[in-house]
């Protein structure tokens, strides 16, 4: 018995070592077949216990299994801190499942407002506008000067601003852009110009600080209100898929002249959508065209509103408030 006794405990720091000097999965494997594999060592003594005389085979049985016991943790503690090594070091070969169920990987989308910008565009685009589009930063010669709202005149209160310390302003419209573009470009021309603008003023649900605008342009020889009318008519239409009855009603901007705001018909009555006049000569001189050869509409329409309208949206702020259980609808 002694014998027994002393190989189990060779056995076990042997064993031990054999263990702390593995360097991978397949060490260890080699090593654990040696003790507790079919043949292996420790296993032996288990099978030959059953030869041996009964007290000493309680005694003998009893280390045996504890040594046994003792050597599959070790074993499985090894093979873990193995397995965290390579990880880390990023050698691991780790067996797949084919047949696993994929995760499905979450896809974003579009913004609302997004999608009614881009309808937009594709119908304006359809008519023949071109998509173009200027600065959020504007000198106030753009943003106001130069359409025809001298800097003492009273208009300018119709528009909030947020004045920067560069000397420079938020946009508070889309309307310079026509300016820009006119400086660049000779007639005859059709634009929209989606974009932000800002407006220093206390929010509720349908005021914004910041919100987008879509602006319209068109010049050319002979345009007048009626073909501005029927341009926008048929914008109204394509864009909700359906008959839309508008009106026009008499408006001021200083930009324009005569001036008018269009308003569209809902279910609740009608509802403004925008601004629009034809375009006033001093704009045009502004920009560099001869009022007497040149003339043309201009609009410009809330893009917020398009998307409430179309989507049944009582909250702008929705738009801006990063909410997922909102934005997920669309
Ligand atoms: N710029 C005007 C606004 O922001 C809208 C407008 C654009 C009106 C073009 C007339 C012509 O309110």
């Amino acid at each position: 018995m002694p014998k027994t006794k002393n190989n189990l405990k060779s056995l076990k720091v042997k064993a031990e070592k054999e263990l702390l000097r593995a360097q991978d999965p397949k060490d260890l494997d080699i090593v654990f077949k040696k003790y507790l594999g079919k043949k292996g060592e420790l296993t032996r003594i288990l099978r030959s216990l059953k030869n041996l005389p009964k007290a000493k085979r309680v005694k003998v049985g009893k280390e045996a299994n504890k040594l046994k016991n003792f050597l599959s943790i070790r074993f499985s503690e090894a093979i873990s801190v193995l397995k965290e090594k390579a990880q880390k070091e990023g050698k691991v070969n780790e067996w797949l499942d084919i047949t696993a169920p994929g995760k499905k990987a979450v896809l974003g989308h579009l913004h609302p407002l997004t999608l009614v910008r881009r309808k937009a565009e594709e119908i304006f685009g359809n008519m023949g506008f071109t998509v173009v589009e200027g600065p959020e930063m504007e000198t106030e010669w753009y943003n106001f000067d130069a359409l025809n709202i001298p800097k003492d005149h009273p208009a300018r209160d119709l528009w909030d601003t947020f004045y920067l310390k560069n000397g420079l302003l938020l946009r508070t419209h889309t309307s310079p852009v026509q300016i820009r573009y006119m400086e660049k470009n000779q007639p005859p021309l059709r634009i929209i110009v989606p974009g932000r603008v800002f407006r220093h003023e206390a929010t509720d649900s349908s005021h914004e600080v910041n919100f987008y605008q879509i602006e319209g342009l068109m010049i050319d020889k002979e345009i007048s209100v009626a073909n501005f009318k029927a341009i926008i008519q048929e914008f109204f239409q394509r864009f909700f898929s359906k008959g839309v009855e508008i009106r026009l009603r008499p408006s001021y901007f200083p930009f324009v002249e005569p001036g008018f705001e269009i308003d569209i018909k809902m279910d609740k009555g009608w509802m403004e959508m925008a601004g629009a006049g034809m375009v006033h000569p001093n704009v045009l001189k502004n920009a560099g065209l001869n009022p007497k050869e040149w003339q043309g509409f201009a609009f410009g329409m809330g893009l917020d509103r398009l998307a409430m309208m179309k989507y049944k949206i009582d909250d702008i702020r929705l738009f801006y408030s990063g909410d997922l259980r909102f934005l997920n609808q669309f």
